[in-house]
C-alpha cells in the first residue's frame, strides 16, 4: 500500500465565513491535534468529535472497524458539511483514509506515523514506534518502513494499555508511573554499542503522557510528535488565518459527558461540551 497522497489535495477557498475543520478520534488523543490547528487557525470553526462509545479502536478487527468508521464518517459529513476533515487517530487513518476520499468529495487529512522524519533524523539508525496494537499490525505502517526506513533498525511496541491511561489521565484521574513505565519499556532497545534514539508517538493520545514518558524513560531520547506537522498541512488547504473568531463544539458518540477537567481543557480551544 502507497502511503497517502494528501500532498496532491487541491487547497480550499472558503470565503465569507470561517473554515469548518472537522477533527475525529476514537476519544481525546485527537485533541493533541486540534490544539496545533487551534493555534493555527484561532478563526476556524472546528468540530471535535470523539467516538468513547467506540473507544479503544486498538482493539478492533479491521473489517468491522473500517465498517463502523466509514458509516459515522458518512453521517459526520451529512450532518455537519465540513470543509475538511481531519482523522486524528493513526489507528483509524492508517486504515481508512483511501475509503473516506472514495466515498466523499471534501478533502480527508490523516495522522498517520511519523516514521519518514524519525528515520531520516536518527543518529543511532535506532527508531521505535509507539502506537496502539492495531497501527503496529497495518500493511500501511509497514508499507511506511519499506519506503522511509529500511535502512533503519525499526522496534515496533503496540502498547495495549498506553490510550486508556491517558484518556484516565486527562479526565483528571491519578495515573501510576509505573503502568507507564511498563509501556514504554520496549521501545529502548540497545544492540552493538548503540541504542534508540527516536521514539515516534504513532498514537494521538500518546503526546498528552509526554512528561511522564521523559521522566520515565531509561535514557533521553527524541519524541516525535506530528501534530504541528498536520496543523501545517490543515493551513496548507484553508489558508493562514483571518480576522474572525472561530467557534468550536465537541461531540462524544456516547452521549456521555466529559469530566470536568477534560471539559475545562477543551474549552481552552473554545470547544463548547454541553
Ligand atoms: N488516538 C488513537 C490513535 O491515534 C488510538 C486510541 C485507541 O486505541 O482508540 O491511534
Amino acid at each position: 500500500m502507497n502511503a497517502p497522497a494528501s500532498s496532491a489535495l487541491p487547497a480550499i477557498t472558503v470565503t465569507g465565513r470561517s473554515p469548518r475543520v472537522l477533527v475525529f478520534d476514537s476519544g481525546v488523543g485527537g485533541l493533541s491535534v486540534l490544539r496545533e490547528i487551534r493555534a493555527a487557525r484561532p478563526d476556524a470553526d472546528l468540530i471535535y468529535v470523539a467516538d468513547d462509545a467506540g473507544f479503544p479502536y486498538g482493539d478492533w478487527e479491521e473489517a468491522a472497524l473500517t465498517a463502523r468508521i466509514v458509516a459515522l464518517a458518512d453521517d459526520l459529513v451529512a450532518a455537519h458539511a465540513p470543509d475538511l476533515f481531519v482523522v486524528a487517530c493513526n489507528t483509524a487513518a492508517t486504515l481508512v483514509l483511501p475509503s473516506l476520499r472514495m466515498r466523499h468529495s471534501l478533502p480527508f487529512v490523516g495522522t498517520v506515523p511519523a516514521i519518514k522524519p524519525a528515520a531520516a533524523s536518527t543518529r543511532s539508525g535506532m527508531i521505535s514506534v509507539l502506537a496502539t496494537p492495531g497501527t503496529v499490525k497495518r500493511d500501511y505502517t509497514h508499507a511506511l518502513i519499506d519506503t522511509y526506513a529500511s535502512h533503519v533498525d525499526v522496534t515496533l511496541v503496540g502498547s495495549t494499555r498506553l490510550a486508556r491511561l491517558a484518556e484516565a489521565f486527562m479526565a483528571g484521574e491519578a495515573i501510576a508511573d509505573a503502568a507507564v513505565a511498563a509501556e514504554i519499556r520496549p521501545c529502548f532497545k540497545r544492540r552493538k554499542g548503540k541504542r534508540t534514539d527516536r521514539v515516534v508517538l504513532a498514537c494521538t493520545h500518546y503526546p498528552f503522557l509526554l512528561e511522564h514518558f521523559r521522566r520515565l524513560a531509561p535514557w533521553e531520547v527524541e519524541w516525535i510528535d506530528p501534530a504541528p506537522a498536520i496543523a501545517r498541512r490543515v493551513v496548507a488547504l484553508i489558508g493562514p488565518a483571518e480576522g474572525r473568531v472561530g467557534r468550536g463544539r465537541a461531540i462524544f458518540t456516547s452521549g456521555r459527558a466529559p469530566a470536568a477537567p477534560l471539559a475545562r481543557f477543551m474549552a481552552e480551544f473554545g470547544l463548547e461540551t454541553a
